[in-house]
């Protein structure tokens, strides 16, 4: 561990860094267990980093993109930031107004990502665990939630992010890891050139304020077919109304086979570095976002596992509680190649 700092209220924050047998670097600090950067060599075995971030800690206090980050409690969006538990209504912060509708997003205006986590490095070195306790009623949700975050960098070139969490009164959960990737190596260059597939066969389309409407539609003939690798700038810009309302990709696919068994959900390539990186979730969803809101417009795009948007509030989407005596587990792998 290494200082990155200290926090307005003088709390210190910790850097940790993860290497494996092969030159892989990954560093990680407990402020909003986020991943600092990730390198991974192109096809020549040059190491350069494939994530956006900043140089400091302070960069972090100050991001509104959630790069990197630790999002929760709940990820992505809750319509108009209501939500009922057992006959009991609650709201959250709508710190979001896509097409000017209100909504709740990853977590409100504190969320997991501004909180400084508990680290607790393995003894082999090879992961971190994070651990946040977020008190009842913390932006609005019920219950004591204790999360932990794992981070582990395997020698088989594989990054895992994993999250459980406990509770002791029943509460939404939905939490993300929200890196933008950008396997060029070059940061500052946009993401349209590489290539995606996403093991989905149907996608959510949204309303004017990025809700799920509740249909599953088939991606076949549109845009959204990602089925086979596609170049992300091919159809970014093609006249189809999903595309308009986001404002480019910012959809959450439905990931085909059974939540809560792992399987792959989507598969990123560079064709010039040649670098590729698998996502693999036991999650039903997946929301690919081309960093359209990016300041550096799409300099990065983030693939983040996930329940569906607007879970708490949609009866027939996957369950987003978490009970007392129940644990959520959330598991990612982000495997890395060359081609
Ligand atoms: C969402 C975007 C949002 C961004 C905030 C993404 O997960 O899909 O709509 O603007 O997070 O950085």
């Amino acid at each position: 561990m290494e200082s990155y700092g200290t926090l307005p209220d003088g709390r210190e924050v910790g850097l940790y860094t993860l290497v494996n047998s092969h030159g892989l670097r990954a560093k990680v600090t407990d402020f909003g267990a986020i991943l600092v950067s990730m390198e991974t060599p192109d096809r020549d075995g040059t190491l350069a980093p494939i994530t956006l971030g900043f140089d400091t800690l302070e960069g972090w206090l100050k991001d509104d993109c959630y790069l990197g980050a630790t999002v929760g409690r709940f990820g992505n969006r809750v319509r108009d930031g209501k939500f009922t538990v057992d006959g009991k209504e609650y709201t959250l912060a709508t710190n979001n107004t896509p097409g000017g509708i209100p909504c709740h997003l990853h977590g409100g205006v504190v969320g997991f990502n501004k909180r400084l986590w508990d680290a607790q490095p393995s003894a082999d070195g090879h992961s971190v665990t994070f651990t946040y306790l977020s008190p009842d009623g913390e932006e609005g949700y019920p219950g004591n939630l204790t999360a932990r975050v794992t981070y582990t960098l395997t020698d088989d070139n594989e990054l895992i992010w994993e999250a459980e969490a406990t509770t002791d009164a029943t509460t939404p959960l939905n939490m993300v890891h929200h890196t933008y990737w950008n396997l060029g190596g070059d940061l500052s260059t946009p993401i349209l050139d590489h290539l995606l597939a996403l093991d989905a066969d149907t996608f959510l389309p949204t309303d004017s304020g990025l809700i799920p409407t509740g249909e599953k539609a088939p991606v076949d003939g549109t845009p959204m077919n990602f089925k086979e690798p596609r170049v992300i700038g091919e159809r970014i810009e093609a006249d189809f109304e999903p595309l308009h309302l986001a404002g480019g990709y910012d959809h959450c696919w439905v990931v085909n086979g059974e939540p809560g068994t792992l399987r792959p959900a989507a598969r990123l390539s560079h064709p010039g570095s040649g670098r590729v990186m698998e996502v693999i979730t036991d999650q039903p969803g997946i929301q690919f976002y081309a960093g359209n809101f990016l300041p550096n417009y799409r300099t990065g795009l983030c693939l983040e596992t996930q329940n569906f948007p607007d879970a708490p509030n949609q009866p027939a989407f996957p369950d987003s509680l978490v009970r007392p005596g129940e644990t959520y587990r959330h598991v990612m792998v982000h495997r890395f190649g060359v081609e």
